[in-house]
C-alpha cells in the first residue's frame, strides 16, 4: 500500500508566533481523529522547524524543510545543511520545488546533490516536477516530466529511489487558482508512474507517492485525490488557515 500524504508549504508566510499557533491548531485537529491513514506534513519556513517539531505529536503529523544546501557543510553564509534540519526533528525535505528552480535557478544538476543530502542524512525528499505553460501548449509537458525525473533521479540506486516521494505540480496551476483537471492530473500522474516502471520495475513504480500540487483546495481535493494514482497533495496557500488545512486531509 502506497502511503497517503498531505503536506502543507507554507513558504514564506507566517511570523513565527502564527506558525507555531498554527501548527498547534492542525496537531490538535489531526489528534483528534479515530483514523490515521493520512500521513499529515507541515513544511514551515526554517526557522520554525525546530520549535514545530517539538510541540507536535510525532506520530501523527511530520515536518519538513522547504529547501536545503547542496553542500554538506562550510563557509555557505545564508545556508541551512541537510543535516541541520535533520537535528531539528524534521524528517522530510521538499526539493526541487519550480520557486526554486524559476527564481534561484536550481537545475536538475544542483538538485541532484540535494537529493544525496537529504538521503545521506535520513530525510526524505519530496521531489517537485512540472511543466511551465508554454511547455504544455508546445505538447512537451510529457518530455520536460521525464527529463526531470531522469537527471535528477534517476542514477539513484533503486534502494535509495524507493524513498523518494515525487510531487507533480504543473507551474501553471502553482498560486494561480487554476487547477489541472482531475482528467490531466491523472495523466501526468500515471505517466510519472510508468516512466519509473521503466527504469526501476512495476514494483517500485507502485510502492511511490506521487503527489499533487497547484490550486489544491476544500473544493476540488476529493475529486483529484479520487484518482487511482493521486496518492494525495502538497499545498501551497490552502495550507496556511487549519480548518482548509484539515479540510484537504479530510478529502480521501
Ligand atoms: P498552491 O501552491 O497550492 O498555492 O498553488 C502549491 C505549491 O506550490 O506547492
Amino acid at each position: 500500500m502506497r502511503k497517503k500524504i498531505v503536506a502543507g508549504n507554507w513558504k514564506m508566510n507566517n511570523s513565527f508566533n502564527r506558525g507555531i499557533e498554527l501548527a498547534t491548531e492542525i496537531n490538535k485537529l489531526v489528534r483528534k481523529q479515530d483514523e490515521h491513514n493520512v500521513t499529515v506534513i507541515l513544511s514551515p519556513p526554517y526557522i520554525h522547524l525546530a520549535e514545530i517539531a517539538r510541540i507536535i505529536d510525532k506520530d501523527v503529523v511530520s515536518v519538513a524543510a522547504q529547501n536545503c544546501a547542496a553542500e554538506p557543510k562550510g563557509a555557505f553564509t545564508g545556508e541551512v545543511s541537510a543535516k541541520m534540519i535533520k537535528s531539528t526533528g524534521a524528517q522530510y525535505i521538499i526539493i526541487g520545488h519550480s520557486e526554486r528552480r524559476q527564481y534561484y535557478c536550481e537545475d536538475n544538476p544542483v538538485l541532484k546533490q540535494k537529493v544525496l543530502r537529504a538521503l545521506e542524512n535520513s530525510l526524505t525528499p519530496i521531489f517537485c516536477i512540472g511543466e511551465l505553460l508554454s511547455e504544455r501548449e508546445s505538447g512537451n509537458h510529457f518530455k520536460v516530466v521525464k527529463s526531470q525525473l531522469e537527471e535528477a533521479l534517476f542514477d539513484l540506486p533503486a534502494n535509495a529511489f524507493g524513498k523518494i516521494v515525487v510531487a507533480y505540480e504543473p507551474v501553471w496551476a502553482i498560486g494561480t487558482g487554476v487547477t489541472a483537471s482531475s482528467a490531466q492530473a491523472q495523466e501526468m500522474h500515471a505517466f510519472i508512474r510508468l516512466t519509473i516502471a521503466d527504469k526501476y520495475g512495476k514494483e517500485m513504480a507502485d510502492s511511490i507517492s506521487i503527489l499533487y500540487g497547484g490550486s489544491c483546495k476544500p473544493s476540488n481535493a476529493k475529486e483529484l485525490f479520487a484518482n487511482p494514482d493521486v496518492d494525495g497533495g502538497l499545498i501551497g496557500g490552502a495550507a496556511l488557515q487549519a480548518d482548509d488545512f484539515f479540510a484537504i486531509i479530510n478529502s480521501f
